[in-house]
C-alpha cells in the first residue's frame, strides 16, 4: 500500500501538481493539487479513485500472475487493471498533457486513497480535517461502469451497503458425527435454515421494514434502464451462469440498479479439506452484505437484519452477529447542476454517440460522504466495460480507454468550467 502512495506521490510531482502523502490509521491517502495563481473565479474540481484493489491469486482462476501486468489483444491483464488504476490514471493522462499546454481549465484536487474496497474508513477523517483546503465545485470519479463499450454512460445512482457476519455455535467443540450425530444440534444445519430464510419465493428480502424508505423510482428512470440494451440474456452472459434470479417484476439490469438485495458472500463450518472427515461442527458462519437504494440507511438496515436474524435463531445455538463497514447509497439528478455538462464531455469523448444513464448496483462509500462533508454532488464517468471481470480473475482494461479518459477528462474540466 506505501509503494503506491509513494509512487502516485512521485508521479503527481513530476506532473507539476502539489501533491502530498497523508497517513491514516490504515492505508494512506495520496491528495495531489493544481492551482492557477492569480485567482480570479475559477471552478474545482475534485477527482477521486482508489489505488487499493481486491485480493488476487493465481488459483482463482488467472492465466498469469495478476500482479504482473500483461498486454493481451489491446487490453492490459492485471487486477486493478480496470478497477481502479487504468481509471484514475487516464484522469492524471489528461490532467498531465494539459499542465504542459497552458494548464487545466479549472484547479483541479486529486484525491487517491487505499481503502475504498474495505469501506473508505479512514477516508472521512481527512475529507474532514481538510475540508477548506478541500473546497471545490463537483466531484469525478471513474469507478462505474459503462452500459457496454461504445456506450458512454453517466451514472446517477449508486447503492449503498451493509455489512455483517453472523456467527452460530452448537457444542462447545467439534464432535464425532457418528458418536453424537442425530442427538445433538449442528450449527451448520441451522445457520442453512436461517439464510434460506432471508428470501421469500418471490425472491424479496424478508426482513421485517428492509423495503420501508425505498425511493420510488421516476418513470424515466425504468425508460432509461429499458433504453441501456442490455437484456436479461446479457446479464447472464455476462455472469457466465445456467440462470439468473432476483425480484419477480423486475428486469435483471433494474434489480441490479434499483432494487436492495441481501447477498450471502461465504459461508463456513466444519471441515473443509481433502477427503471426508467425520466431524459434528461446533461452528458455522457466513459474511453477509445488503446492497441498499435511496433512501436506506446502512445502520437501520443492520438493526433490522440483527433484530430478525436473532429473533429467527432457534434457542438450540448461540449466536453472535458483528457488524462490518456501511455505505449510504447515492442518487443525484443527471438535468441538473453540473450533469448536462458531463454528458456534452461524456459526447465529445465518444465521437457524439448516445449517452446512456445508469443506476449502478456497486458501492463507492465516499460518494455520499463527499456530499456530506464538502456539500458537492459527483460526476460518475465510469470507463470499466461490463465484462471486464473487476473482482474476478483476467481483470481487463482496454489500452484505448486511457486516451478516451484522457480525452474525457479534459472536455469535462473545459465544459465545467464554462458553466
Ligand atoms: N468500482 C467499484 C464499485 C462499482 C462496481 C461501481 C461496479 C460500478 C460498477 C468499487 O471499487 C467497489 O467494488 N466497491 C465495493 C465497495 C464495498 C467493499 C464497500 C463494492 O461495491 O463492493
Ligand atoms: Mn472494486
Amino acid at each position: 500500500m506505501q509503494e503506491c502512495a509513494d509512487w502516485l506521490g512521485k508521479k503527481f510531482g513530476e506532473m507539476g501538481m502539489d501533491a502530498e502523502i497523508v497517513p491514516t490509521a490504515g492505508a494512506p491517502v495520496v491528495l495531489a493539487k493544481w492551482k492557477k495563481s492569480g485567482g480570479g473565479k475559477r471552478r474545482t474540481v475534485l477527482i477521486y479513485g482508489h489505488y487499493d484493489v481486491q485480493p488476487a491469486e493465481i488459483g482463482d482462476g488467472w492465466t498469469a500472475d495478476p500482479f504482473e501486468p500483461r498486454v493481451i489483444n489491446g487490453m492490459v491483464v492485471a487486477r486493478g487493471s480496470t478497477d481502479n488504476k487504468g481509471q484514475i490514471f487516464s484522469h492524471m493522462m489528461g490532467v498531465a498533457e494539459r499542465i504542459r499546454s497552458g494548464g487545466p481549465d479549472t484547479d483541479v484536487i486529486f484525491v487517491v486513497e487505499g481503502e475504498e474496497e474495505v469501506g473508505s474508513d479512514n477516508l472521512e477523517g481527512v475529507l474532514r480535517a481538510r475540508k477548506e483546503e478541500l473546497a471545490c465545485d463537483v466531484a469525478v470519479i471513474s469507478d462505474t461502469n459503462m452500459a457496454g463499450p461504445d456506450k458512454p454512460t453517466l451514472t446517477y445512482g449508486l447503492r449503498g451497503i451493509a455489512a455483517l457476519e453472523v456467527e452460530l455455535t452448537g457444542p462447545s467443540h467439534d464432535l464425532h458425527s457418528g458418536v453424537y450425530g442425530g442427538a445433538v444440534v449442528n450449527p451448520i444445519t441451522v445457520l442453512t435454515r436461517l439464510l434460506a430464510g432471508l428470501h421469500d419465493e418471490k425472491g424479496r428480502v424478508t426482513v421485517p421494514g428492509f423495503y420501508k424508505k425505498v425511493r420510488k423510482v421516476a418513470v424515466w428512470e425504468r425508460k432509461a434502464a429499458k433504453d441501456l440494451g442490455v437484456s436479461d440474456t446479457e446479464v447472464r452472459r455476462q455472469a457466465g451462469s445456467p440462470a439468473l434470479a432476483g425480484e419477480a417484476g423486475f428486469m435483471a439490469i433494474e434489480r441490479i440498479g434499483m432494487r436492495p438485495t441481501a447477498e450471502i458472500n461465504g459461508i463456513t463450518g466444519g471441515y473443509q479439506g481433502p477427503g471426508p472427515k467425520t466431524v459434528l461442527p461446533s461452528k458455522a458462519s457466513a459474511k453477509l452484505t445488503f446492497r441498499l437504494v435511496p433512501h436506506q440507511n446502512p445502520k437501520e438496515i443492520a438493526d433490522l437484519v440483527e433484530k430478525d436474524l436473532k429473533k429467527r435463531c432457534p434457542k438450540t445455538v448461540k449466536i453472535k452477529v458483528v457488524r462490518h463497514h456501511g455505505g449510504f447509497p447515492y442518487f443525484c439528478d443527471p438535468a441538473q447542476g453540473f450533469g448536462p455538462a458531463a454528458v456534452r464531455a461524456l459526447r465529445e469523448a465518444w465521437d457524439g454517440k448516445k449517452i446512456q444513464y445508469l443506476l449502478e448496483g456497486g458501492t463507492i462509500p465516499i460518494v455520499s460522504v463527499i456530499k456530506k462533508v464538502l456539500g458537492v454532488e459527483t460526476l460518475l464517468v465510469g470507463l470499466s466495460l461490463p465484462d471486464c471481470r473487476a473482482h474476478g480473475p483476467d481483470e481487463t482494461f482496454p489500452i484505448e480507454y486511457l486516451e478516451r479518459g484522457a480525452k474525457m477528462n479534459q472536455a469535462l474540466l473545459r465544459e465545467i468550467a464554462q458553466v
